[in-house]
């Protein structure tokens, strides 16, 4: 079966041809980085408009490298939810036109449920149940993914996402966006411990906060400006990533050992060397597996869309035209 998946909740406009949720055969992702790096983050009126310029032209090259025709295709997957409004719309506005036009049935999908198809896209024999840290710019979830379509979510971020606090910690540094790989790239050869950053407290065994990391690294940046001293750029940023990737990699590990099942990462900021090297060695040693996307699926993408609308399909899950996008929705929801 051959699911078309579009993808437009952020900053990607991607289109993707998919075989029976598993086998990539065509992943398109047109990035809109490089423009919205002038304004140090994501504009949501540039990113609408430029989803609708996009998605027609990427989905004609995925068709085109898939070697098909939307006549060859069985059903379209489409994110909804979450992310920005007016790109979601684009692309869901989008999908139930090919779908009025051609007869085609459309799949909605949960971004994260997408997010969490990328390891099934992989790794052929990765099956739930498992335990997955979903981490990217809007979002730090960890999931007990029960089923292909069946989750519970064990912890998440109570302030910040991961990788928001990337970016925002990135821009205290002068660095561009996205600071995740920029902070990444800056903390290779620093000092983690010139910097002394506070372990933050939540209540929840699995949840995670980030902003109080944030605040501590904006005033030591501003201390030292007030006393006219430099601050040596890459120590801070080997201290924040350390930081970060031990509570996430900590966490994912307990989450997985207590359910004794394996432990995956997934979505953009998984694609950090430091969080998946920790989470190796911490696995092998709590005695389960570790399980991470491939590089160029970390990130936003339709092959992700494609792989979860295929399982959604199957599970029965169907849209009618009258579909409608939600800036915000647990990924636990089910499509009525
Ligand atoms: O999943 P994604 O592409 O979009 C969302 O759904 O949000 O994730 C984007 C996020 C950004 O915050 C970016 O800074 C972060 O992923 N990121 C990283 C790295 N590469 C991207 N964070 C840490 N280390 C990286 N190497
Ligand atoms: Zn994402």
């Amino acid at each position: 079966m051959l699911i078309l998946g579009i993808e437009s909740s952020c900053d990607e406009t991607s289109a993707a041809v998919v075989k029976d949720g598993r086998e990539l055969i065509s992943n398109t992702v047109a990035t809109q980085i490089p423009e919205h790096r002038l304004y140090g983050g994501v504009v949501p009126e540039i990113a609408s408009r430029r989803h609708i310029e996009n998605i027609g032209p990427v989905t004609r090259q995925a068709l085109a490298d898939a070697g098909c025709t939307l006549d060859d295709i069985d059903a379209v997957a489409v994110t909804y939810a979450p992310g920005l409004i007016g790109a979601l719309l684009a692309g869901v506005s989008f999908a139930k036109g090919l779908c009025y036009g051609s007869g085609k049935e459309l799949v909605p999908v949960h971004h994260l449920r997408g997010h969490i198809a990328s390891l099934y896209l992989t790794h052929p024999g990765l099956e739930p149940p498992f335990v997955a840290l979903a981490v990217s710019g809007g979002h730090t979830h960890m999931i007990l993914v029960e089923g292909y379509t069946s989750f519970k979510v064990l912890g998440r971020a109570v302030d910040d996402a991961a990788g928001e606090a990337f970016d925002k910690v990135a821009r205290t540094l002068g660095l561009p966006y996205p600071g995740g790989p920029e902070i990444s790239k800056l903390a290779v050869g620093g000092d983690p411990s010139r910097y002394k950053l506070p372990d933050p407290h939540t209540s929840g065994e699995f949840d995670v906060s980030f902003s109080g990391l944030k605040t501590a690294c904006l005033n030591i940046v501003n201390t030292a400006a007030m006393k006219g001293e430099e601050i040596v750029r890459e120590d801070l940023a080997a201290a924040f990533e350390q930081k970060v990737t031990d509570i996430l990699s900590r966490r994912l590990i307990t989450a997985a050992a207590e359910h004794s099942l394996p432990a995956c990462v997934c979505g953009g900021v998984s694609v950090n060397g430091e969080l998946q090297r920790k989470c190796r060695i911490a696995a092998e040693k709590a005695g389960i597996e570790f399980y991470a996307p491939d590089r160029k699926l970390c990130g936003d993408n339709g092959a992700m869309i494609a792989s979860a609308g295929y399982y959604e399909y199957i599970a029965g899950t169907r849209a009618s035209l009258d579909l409608n996008a939600y800036a915000t929705m647990e990924m636990s929801t089910t499509h009525e």
